[in-house]
């Protein structure tokens, strides 16, 4: 392992929505960051030797009953530490220096005015960042210098060298604060001395040689693949690793868009040289969604019968290896987000075979390879391209599992999905060609496979099914915008779809922002 991973700068999360954004932020300076809760002992943050601590905002007040406090041994481990907002305050406090209740408020866009030090990174003397605020800091502790100051915070951030320890009254990891990346990239490299060697390729390397490690010489594993990234990134990196002691497998469960499966078993087979069993289950999949309407009966049902999909695959591939020898691992494509989420916890997890590939025979153990564990969905793609993955596969918007099944409101069959699949082509095509997929977070193609409409074509009445068009913007799909897609755009699908796609004589666009709706319509 590099220096990198065994010494993270640990970004201690004061319960701001913050602390993931901040461990991005310092990622994208190329340094390796993990989250940490903010009552982790002394014994604990020093056994995970930090290269920095990066203290996050948070939403209480320094004085508060019950504020998280600042443990004050950490500030004595000899580790430079940087304090954001809350966590400026909560510094300030442990190391003696003072904080008022200014009743000066300031929230969202303040101008700072820059006195010297890291707070100037390239940035004019005065400028804009996003604060969010109630008490200050009013007096900085001794032998910190104050760097900056704004109307309602006289000291706005301050430094000490010697110490190696800084601060910032305000948010430099949003964008809001154009010029906070910079500050923190200085503190990181010029104040902290690290080096930023956290790229693709070397994260690429290193995770190739953990697998190599945790999978052994003559291990075996297992990778279903689903068409999106994470999956697709995690099994070319144990490729990479264990060439083709890995066995990827790909249900096909006729929910697919155009073009995917040819995605699979073409260009990503083609890139990584992967050994691959593809399952064509598709009257399966059908025949068990027959007339089913209810959206959440669509998901248990895709979900059930995909268990036992890949079951049947494991056991082919399980069949296929040579005598004596089993297969041990499975590769999931787990990310740190979803690691954060779940509690942190570090380590590799043993499962129960029915855990989670169901109906396994029970003497059957998997042992998770997660490669991607510690990584964040943009070094995800980043490293995806480094190993030569194609950029159809590295840069695919998101796809829910359940697929198109839960993108025809009623119920599922061969021929609707024909025509919402033809419908999503053209409207895929069109936002690309108009440079709408870095814009756009996904782009819904809905069918109203139930509700008809009177249309017009050449001399003859039609009778046909709308399309909806779901558009939308997001950070992370929890909250999402309607995308104002070009109205040329629009029209060109519009046109598109009710030319070539007879079965539509519609075209809608939902112009609804999450909440209230979803971003799916099932
Ligand atoms: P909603 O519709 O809840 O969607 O706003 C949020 C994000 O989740 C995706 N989504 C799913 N993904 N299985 C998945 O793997 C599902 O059942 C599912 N439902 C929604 C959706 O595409 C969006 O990115």
């Amino acid at each position: 392992m590099s220096d990198q991973v065994t010494k993270p700068v640990l970004v201690v999360d004061f319960g701001a929505q913050y602390a993931q954004l901040i461990a991005r932020r310092v990622r994208e300076a190329n340094i390796y960051s993990e989250v940490v809760p903010h009552d982790a002992s002394a014994e604990e943050i020093k056994a995970k030797n930090p290269a920095a601590l990066v203290l996050s905002g948070g939403p209480s007040s320094v004085y508060e009953d019950g504020a998280p406090k600042l443990n004050r041994e950490w500030l004595e481990l000899g580790i430079p530490v940087f304090g954001i907002c809350y966590g400026f305050q909560a510094m300030t406090e442990a190391l003696g220096g003072t904080i008022a209740a200014t009743g000066d408020r300031e929230y969202g866009r303040t101008q700072l005015s820059v006195v010297g030090g890291i707070a100037h990174a390239h940035a004019p003397e005065s400028h804009e960042v996003w604060m969010s605020h109630g008490d200050a800091v009013s007096k900085a502790p001794e032998g910190f210098t104050v760097t900056a100051t704004t109307k309602g915070a006289p000291v706005a951030a301050f430094e000490n060298l010697d110490k190696r320890m800084a601060g910032v009254q305000y948010h430099p990891e949003v964008n809001h604060s154009p010029y906070g990346q910079g500050v923190l990239e200085k503190f990181l490299t010029e104040i902290a001395g690290l080096k930023a060697d956290w790229t693709a390729a070397n994260i690429a390397d290193e995770l190739v040689e953990k697998v190599r490690t945790q999978v052994g010489e003559d291990g075996r594993a297992i990778c279903g693949l689903s068409g999106g990234v994470d999956s697709a990134v995690a099994a070319a990196i144990v490729q990479r690793a264990i060439g083709d002691r890995l066995t990827c497998v790909f249900v096909d469960h006729g929910l697919l868009r155009q073009g995917e499966r040819e995605q699979v078993e073409k260009d990503f087979v083609a890139a990584t040289g992967a050994k691959l069993i593809t399952v064509d289950d598709r009257k399966v999949f059908l025949d068990a969604l027959d007339g089913i309407t209810d959206p959440e009966t669509k998901r248990k049902t895709i979900g059930r019968e995909f268990i036992r999909s890949f079951e049947r695959a494991v056991a082919q591939a399980l069949d296929g290896a040579p005598e004596g020898e089993t297969v041990d691992f499975l590769v999931q494509g787990t990310l740190y987000p979803d690691v954060v989420e779940s509690g942190g916890g570090s380590g590799t997890a043993n499962i129960k075979s029915h855990h989670n590939v169901g109906g396994l025979p029970d003497d059957v153990e998997f042992t998770l390879v997660e490669p991607l564990r510690l990584l964040f969905k943009d070094e995800v793609r980043a490293v995806g391209r480094e190993l030569g993955l194609p950029e159809e596969i590295v840069g695919r918007q998101p796809f829910p599992g359940p697929g198109l099944g839960i993108r025809i409101i009623g119920a599922v069959n061969e021929e609707r999905l024909d025509t919402l699949r033809r419908a999503d082509a053209i409207a895929r095509e069109e936002m690309t060609a108009a440079g709408m997929d870095k814009v756009v977070w996904q782009c819904p193609v809905v069918l109203l496979a139930d509700v008809r409409s009177v249309g017009v074509q050449g001399d003859g009445r039609t009778y046909g099914h709308p399309i909806v068009l779901r558009p939308v913007s997001s950070e992370d799909a929890m909250t999402a915008d309607w995308t104002r897609v070009p109205y040329e755009t629009l029209e060109k699908i519009s046109t598109r779809i009710t030319n070539e796609v007879p079965e539509v004589n519609r075209v809608v666009l939902d112009v609804t922002s999450k909440p209230p709706g979803t971003i799916e319509w099932e």
